[in-house]
């Protein structure tokens, strides 16, 4: 229940803010601190006003869910210049994540205290906004312009140490920040108004200022709320108070309604969503203690998921049973540590407490001594097969067996053990100790308190941890699979992969599909497709790019040559007119004349076929909730956020555009070995959409 209360105490007025979980400032708040607070100013017994939160934290911003509804009275802002006009001086008596709204709320108080550990940032921008009650204007006139910038654009969040130092909050301190209050004031007998809008702007260098700004939106491609902030920001110089804070407000108000800023509510909420089932799912199973884990295979990718379980300070094993390999993986993270300390991201302490969690072993019966054991070695159906009989010979009764195959079928795997109900998948994304992504596969036979394990721990690793269900390169790589089968077939047609892989960056990916193949490995690519053999359409098979390019020892980044040509220590590729020949052969060979595609046909193939695939995804009940599909590719696969994921896309074009354009494919679709799928052609039909089904 919301309530905001008035509570005297001698000559002190406390204004209290209870709207759970974060006390966001919903317009039943923002009218209940307007009216207590004048209460407040009309009580002449009350000379000093605190505002607090019940709960977890102060105000973590305004409403989100309110922002897909008009704007309603009383608005922020001029509640919270209510506040700044008080003649009796405010301070606010700060905890928890003081965010957005909720540090505009403390920036328009005259004292600010905090409790130790509380946080401070103005996150609006990535949630497609910029502050709309005087964040970009108060902000720079207490903490200067130039880490104005940093926290308004880039998004910085402080410490209350670093905000101590730099201005923002007045007084730091261990306990309640109530009583942080009434101290504050005992030590200030004569505390005084102080409004922050009245403040004068401190003199900063303009042209380093604009070097930042250009270097921060440089991160930010394609978004546009950091531009716009920057904008509003410009106004604490350029104009005077009360027009800067109407050109702010006017550009937050249009920036609500935008399509960035819908999108990226959607993702906001969807991974609020995800978290809430994940909760659930061990409600109903409760997940096994783990105390100890071990991961199988020191390669790139075991090291780095060793290195995910020693920074959530879980014991480990990493077991390679070659020496060699073992002695690189333990290079590897030992590199990782002291990267790590050099960069000043872990103490001196924290890196070796971390690393003293990894022990080495070269004997696979170390398994014996932990409940939950990850393969990562050779993607190889046998060779797991093998590692899997193993395991289950020598890993105690109800350990769990968990393989971070990519595309493997897990069913194949478990069946060979003797415990199928403890059999599951993690598929960790490579570095693994960087990607935020981890699908949870399910298999038919996984018992739910072997799930729910898997998640809690993916949770625990503080990944976005998604529950799958079992298919050939699950959600994700499924996705990614249909993409590059159709930009292959877009550059056996005639178009350069340059151009296919720009159209993709244009739309927002950090990389194309043939730059991003380059990087994972033409060879991977080529034993994936050596492997799926008859499961390959005739068009797919007939497109046999990545063969030659192998045969050609192109193997990508690593050979120096792959769909582009790399300069030693350069990760960049340049356009190879040896693949332009390459190109140029095959076609002849199949009889292809070449032709020219448009951006739009490029972007609408790669992504109308990933879309028709999603719904077959959910159609055979891989996933469960559209939203899912588009955290995959948001968290494993950089998707450009601002666009709301892949279906949130697809819905925003409209379904029936997208099927009647696929229906003018057809026939190649059915030469590609797929179809029209009916969830999709239905949901169009329906004028429904994707995540509203
Ligand atoms: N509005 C509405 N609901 C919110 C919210 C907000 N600002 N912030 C969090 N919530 C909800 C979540 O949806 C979630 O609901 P659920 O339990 O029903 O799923 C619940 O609060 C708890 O949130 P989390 O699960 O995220 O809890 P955590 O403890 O992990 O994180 C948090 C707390 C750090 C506050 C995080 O929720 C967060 O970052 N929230 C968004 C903060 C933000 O962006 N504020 C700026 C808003 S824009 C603004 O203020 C505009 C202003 O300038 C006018």
């Amino acid at each position: 229940m919301t309530t905001v209360t008035l509570h005297r105490s001698d000559a002190l007025g406390v204004i209290t803010l209870d709207n759970p979980p974060v006390n966001a400032l919903s317009r039943e708040v923002r009218a209940g601190l307007l009216a207590r607070l004048q209460e407040a100013l009309a009580d002449d017994g009350i000379k000093t006003l605190v505002i607090s939160c019940a709960g977890r934290t102060f105000v973590a911003g305004a409403d989100i869910r309110e922002f897909d509804l008009p704007l309603q009275e009383p608005h922020l802002p001029e509640v919270l210049g209510a506040v700044e006009a008080s003649p009796k001086p405010v301070i606010a008596a700060l905890h928890g994540t003081v965010l957005g709204g909720g540090l505009e709320l403390a920036l328009a108080c005259h004292h600010r205290i905090a409790v130790t550990g509380t946080t401070f940032a103005l996150p609006e921008v990535s949630l497609g906004l910029i502050p709309g009650a005087g964040g970009t204007q108060r902000l720079p006139r207490l903490v200067g312009a130039p880490l104005a910038l940093d926290m308004i654009v880039g998004g910085a969040r402080l410490d209350a140490g670093a905000a101590l130092a730099a201005g923002l909050i007045d007084g730091l301190g261990q306990g309640e920040p109530l009583a942080l209050a009434q101290t504050f004031m005992h030590e200030h007998p004569r505390l005084e108004r102080r409004p922050t809008g009245e403040r004068h702007l401190a003199p900063f260098d303009l042209e380093a200022f604009e070097a930042q700004a250009r270097v921060l939106l440089r991160k930010l491609p394609g978004q546009e709320a950091p531009v716009q902030a920057l904008e509003a920001l410009r106004g604490a110089w350029q104009l005077p108070l009360s027009e800067a804070m109407q050109r702010e407000r006017d550009l937050f108000v249009a920036r609500r309604e935008s399509a960035q800023a819908r999108a990226l509510r959607h993702v906001f909420f969807a991974e609020r969503a995800l978290a809430g089932r994940n909760r659930a799912l061990a409600k109903a199973a409760p997940p096994v203690e783990l105390q100890q884990v071990a991961v199988i295979g020191a390669g790139l990718m075991g090291s780095g998921i060793a290195l995910c379980l020693a920074n959530a300070g879980i014991r480990t094993i990493l077991i390679d049973t070659q020496a060699q390999a073992l002695e690189r993986g333990r290079a590897t993270i030992d590199s990782y540590f002291s990267g790590a300390l050099a960069k000043g991201r872990l103490t001196a302490e924290q890196a070796s407490a971390r690393a003293a969690l990894i022990r080495c072993a070269i004997d696979l019966a170390a398994v014996a001594e932990v409940d939950l054991v990850i393969e990562a070695v050779f993607e190889d159906l046998a060779v797991k097969q093998e590692v899997f009989r193993q395991l289950d010979r020598l890993a105690r009764p109800g350990a769990i067996l968990a393989t971070n195959t990519s595309y493997l079928d897990i069913d194949a795997i478990a069946a060979v053990t003797g415990r199928p109900e403890a059999v599951i998948g993690m598929h960790f994304f490579s570095p693994a100790q960087v990607m935020r992504l981890l699908e949870v596969v399910r298999i038919r036979t996984v018992a739910p308190a072997v799930l729910a394990t898997a998640v809690q721990l993916g949770e625990r690793l503080g990944k976005t941890t998604v529950a799958v269900g079992n298919c050939h390169g699950f959600v994700g790589n499924r996705l990614l699979a249909v993409r590059e089968r159709e930009a292959t077939l877009l550059v056996e047609e005639g178009a350069a992969p340059e151009q296919v892989d720009r159209v993709l960056r244009d739309f927002g990916f950090a990389m194309g599909p043939f730059e991003l193949r380059d990087l994972a490995g033409i060879d991977i690519a080529w034993r994936n497709r050596q492997g799926r053999g008859e499961a390959l359409s005739a068009a797919e098979r007939a497109c046999d790019l990545i063969e030659q390019l192998h045969a050609a020892g192109r193997l990508g980044q690593k050979s120096g040559a792959g769909y582009y040509r790399y300069e030693p220590g350069q990760r960049q590729g340049q356009a190879d007119p040896a693949v332009a020949e390459l190109l140029a052969a095959h076609r002849q060979r199949r009889s292809i004349i070449p032709r020219s595609h448009s951006d739009k046909e490029i972007l609408e193939r790669c992504l109308f076929v990933m879309i028709n695939e999603a719904a077959w995804l959910l159609e055979e009940g891989i996933v469960k909730q559209a939203a899912d599909i588009d955290l995959v590719w948001l968290h494993g696969y950089g998707f450009p956020r601002y666009r709301g994921g892949l279906l949130y896309y697809a819905d925003d074009r409209g379904l029936a555009h997208i099927v009647s354009t696929l229906e003018g494919w057809s026939d190649a679709l059915t030469e590609r070995g797929t179809e029209i799928c009916p969830r999709l052609r239905q949901l169009a039909a329906e004028g429904r959409r994707f995540l509203d089904a």
